[in-house]
């Protein structure tokens, strides 16, 4: 587990987005796990600049999203695939037919999150997967008590989220109480993960997640089983780990090992 906490968020985004343009440029079909939310958008943003301006190519990069609603068309401004177009899609070369996201229309869905993981596996595994995390632990929308084996499926948000997701819809609309998500084994299946947490509101998520029991109660600790894990905080998410000074101390060596290139 590597944690840098971080002076800004642009800071984080920066160092999330350079893990993405150095695997691409190694690797032009990278397979990119993505997630939604506040969190990421940092993140594209860098990643659309690098395109318009330097004109890197996104035309063979896969692309797995995480999670999405159910019940909400995919033309919904609210829907996940809405959300991606407008911050990312929109402004990249990744042809439509490489962008996958979990089943969530018509019926026989349980078929369909089995066919969207075998997707998955014959794109050869996702290279690097995004997360933000909830203010309960959730990753994708794995909420507390899910199964850490767990794999796509159809999920039940909790209160806690749908009071977190009512600011995004008008009076008298209904959020969507379920959505299909990627499981928590299938997050673990990824090569690399880049964690992004910002704002008090995450504290004490990221303190489960990082110093916590392994416990489905706060499903971000499950990223203490996976070996490649970066952590990128601000200040005020990382405010409860108790090693907070270790960990500055270890990515500050890293840092230095890097550019000695011992590393
Ligand atoms: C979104 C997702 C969620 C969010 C989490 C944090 O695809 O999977 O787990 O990452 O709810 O959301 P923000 O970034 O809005 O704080």
């Amino acid at each position: 587990m590597r944690i840098a906490i971080c002076k800004t968020n642009s800071e984080a985004a920066a160092l999330g987005a350079a893990e993405i343009l150095t695997a691409l440029r190694r690797k032009p079909d990278l397979v990119l796990g993505l997630a939604t939310g506040s969190t990421p958008v940092g993140i594209y943003q860098i990643l659309i600049r690098a395109h318009r301006n330097e004109g890197l190519d996104f035309s063979r990069v896969r692309t797995f999203n995480l999670d999405e609603y159910l019940g909400l068309g995919a033309t919904h401004p609210q829907s996940y695939r809405a959300f991606m177009n407008r911050h990312l899609f929109d402004e990249l070369n990744i042809p439509p037919e490489q962008r996958h996201f979990p089943p969530t229309e018509g019926d026989r869905l349980e078929e369909k999150c089995v066919r969207f993981e075998e997707a998955i596996r014959a794109a050869g595994g996702i290279d690097i997967q995004l997360l933000g995390i909830g203010r309960n632990g959730h990753i994708g929308f794995n909420e507390p008590t899910s199964s850490l084996h767990s794999r796509t499926r159809v999920k039940t948000l909790t209160p806690k989220t749908l009071r977190d997701n009512a600011r995004f819809y008008s009076d008298g609309e209904r959020p969507p109480q379920t959505a299909v998500t990627m499981g928590i084994g299938t997050i673990l299946d990824a090569r690399r993960i880049v964690l992004q947490a910002f704002g008090p509101p995450k504290a004490d998520a990221i303190h489960a997640a990082v110093e916590g029991p392994l416990s489905s109660f706060w499903p971000g600790s499950a990223l203490q089983l996976h070996p490649d894990v970066l952590f990128l905080l601000d200040e005020e998410a990382a405010s409860r780990l108790s090693m907070r000074e270790y960990y500055r101390q270890a990515w500050a060596n890293e840092e230095e090992m890097r550019k000695a290139g011992v590393l």
